[in-house]
């Protein structure tokens, strides 16, 4: 057994802006379950406190970081065994907005000192400093708001192994050099092999240098982050690291996505009663006012409207989309220029167009049950965490190979391989290829038996965390005995 503390700016169902919070709740669950200790570690955002009442909260130790006094937090995890330790500094977390940006959309003008604290924080946790009697074998970071923990751990002679895991590297928390002379750090951490970054201090690459053990999201993209197209300027250091770095598949929490027991859901469906799927679909029809038919294919997209998820792909391709007798449902937010042209479009074609602008968990489960097909033409995808539940709900999606899309959805032309198809595939990061794809998709949907053929392949595909837990926990072992 282990001790390990998961540090993560996002868990779910405490706060979620991403897959990154899911993973964040699911892994650290399946670690348990493998017999590890596990703490997560959390900064106590005010949703968070709010959210967290019903499970208790208590205080454990008062700290003091830089002259600010920060009371440390327990509870547990709701619905599970898991204990979150929470960072209670209300100067940085008791704020209204999301994790990183205010309501207005702008990222917090602090970002680098709240996530400094934070990082402080773990620092002192991890050397047992703060009278916790408790210290961690493992510290296990995730993306760039941890990403000084590795480099202010190293400083210490004797401190425990570091993972630093690479859920998004475009996201490499750059700052200026005046913000790195804000922040209470060592002048030798400004070199180019440590946190500087092209003139900027980037908190990602504390993890990237610093930590013992890098790990990314799926094998695909930890070698896509080795070359330039997908390095976003640190794939030298990725390659320099590369002994050290390893792709492991996320998992989902099965139980959370499971059609068959979906309280989100108008009607439930395993493989056995997958007839009742359609139940859903002409639910969600109804509600949201399009044509209600079984036999037109529903096309779903959940997810952020940020370039990273090929909306330009889908927006640019949207003539042709809406010559095919199908329909689109779209639940998100981001960029108001995709907002604003998505809703443009879904007002003009009332009943073959729904948009749903916002984040909605609920809708979001409601979604992946009623579409026929997925649309995910990300242009890079560390993971990706859709196209697996939509696999699980029988829903197939169309996916841009790459990443962990790469490493979940096939679709092959030849005879001996298309045991394993349960999707649809396109190489190239085109409109056009998008377009063939879909194609390929909504032919195949009137395909019945065909059709329910790769739904039933899709069903089957085990993707829960029981193999990638272990192969973590190897890295942890890897690290320790070292
Ligand atoms: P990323 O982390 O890059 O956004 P993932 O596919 O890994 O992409 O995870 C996204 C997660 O966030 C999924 O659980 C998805 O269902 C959820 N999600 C994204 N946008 C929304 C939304 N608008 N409403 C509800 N859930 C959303
Ligand atoms: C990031 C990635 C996504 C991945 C998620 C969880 O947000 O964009 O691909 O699934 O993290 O690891």
């Amino acid at each position: 057994m282990q001790k390990i503390l998961f540090a993560t700016s996002e868990v779910y169902p405490l706060i979620k802006t991403g897959g990154l919070a899911d993973v964040a709740a699911s892994l650290p669950r399946a670690l348990l379950k493998l017999g590890q200790e596990v703490k997560i570690l959390l900064p106590a955002y005010t949703s968070v406190l709010e959210k967290a009442k019903n499970a208790g909260v208590k205080e454990i130790a008062q700290l003091n970081v830089d002259g600010y006094s920060i009371s440390l937090k327990q509870t547990r995890l709701p619905g599970t065994k898991l204990t979150v330790w929470l960072v209670d500094a209300p100067e940085f977390f008791d704020r209204a907005g999301n994790p990183y940006c205010g309501p207005d959309g702008n990222d917090w003008p602090d970002n680098h000192k709240r996530f400094y604290i934070f990082a402080k924080v773990a620092e002192l946790i991890a050397l047992n400093q703060v009278g916790l009697h408790w210290t961690p074998d493992i510290v296990h970071c995730n993306d760039w708001q941890t990403g000084l923990i590795p480099a202010l751990l190293s400083l210490h002679p004797h401190h425990p192994a570091t993972v630093f895991t690479v859920h998004n590297l475009a996201y490499r928390g750059l700052f200026s050099y005046q913000a790195f002379a804000e922040l209470n750090l060592p002048a030798v951490f400004w070199h180019h092999e440590r946190l500087e970054f092209y003139g900027q201090m980037s908190f990602m690459k504390g993890g990237l240098a610093f930590a013992d053990f890098i790990t990314t999201v799926s094998p695909s993209y930890a070698q896509e982050i080795q070359r330039p197209e997908f390095g976003c300027g640190l794939d030298g250091l990725m390659r320099y690291r590369s002994d050290s770095l390893a792709g492991i598949l996320n998992g989902i929490d099965t139980d959370e996505w499971n059609p068959g027991s979906d309280s989100h859901l108008n009607c439930t469906y395993n493989r056995r009663t997958l007839a009742n799927k359609v139940k859903n679909k002409q639910a969600l029809q109804e509600e949201l006012g399009l044509t209600i038919s079984a036999d037109i294919p529903l096309l779903g997209f959940i997810g952020r409207l940020v370039d990273q998820k090929g909306v330009d792909l889908i927006l640019s391709q949207m003539k042709d989309l809406l010559s095919l007798n199908c329909q689109l449902v779209i639940l998100g937010s981001g960029f108001p220029h995709y907002e604003q042209a998505l809703k443009h479009i879904a007002v003009q074609y009332p009943l073959k167009v729904a948009v749903t602008l916002g984040y909605n968990e609920s809708f979001a489960h409601r979604i992946e049950a009623s579409s026929d097909i997925f649309l995910m033409p990300s242009i890079f995808e560390p993971c990706g965490l859709n196209q697996m539940y939509s696999l699980r709900y029988g829903t197939l999606p169309v996916v841009h190979a790459v990443g962990g899309l790469r490493d979940t959805v096939f679709e092959s032309m030849d005879e001996t391989d298309a045991e394993k198809n349960n999707g649809f595939v396109f190489e190239e990061a085109t409109a056009a290829a998008l377009f063939a794809a879909i194609q390929r998709a909504t032919n195949l949907f009137h395909q019945k038996d065909q059709w329910k053929k790769l739904q039933l392949n899709a069903m089957s595909k085990d993707f829960s965390w029981n193999t990638s837990a272990k192969e973590y926990q190897a890295i942890y072992t890897k690290i320790t005995s070292q």
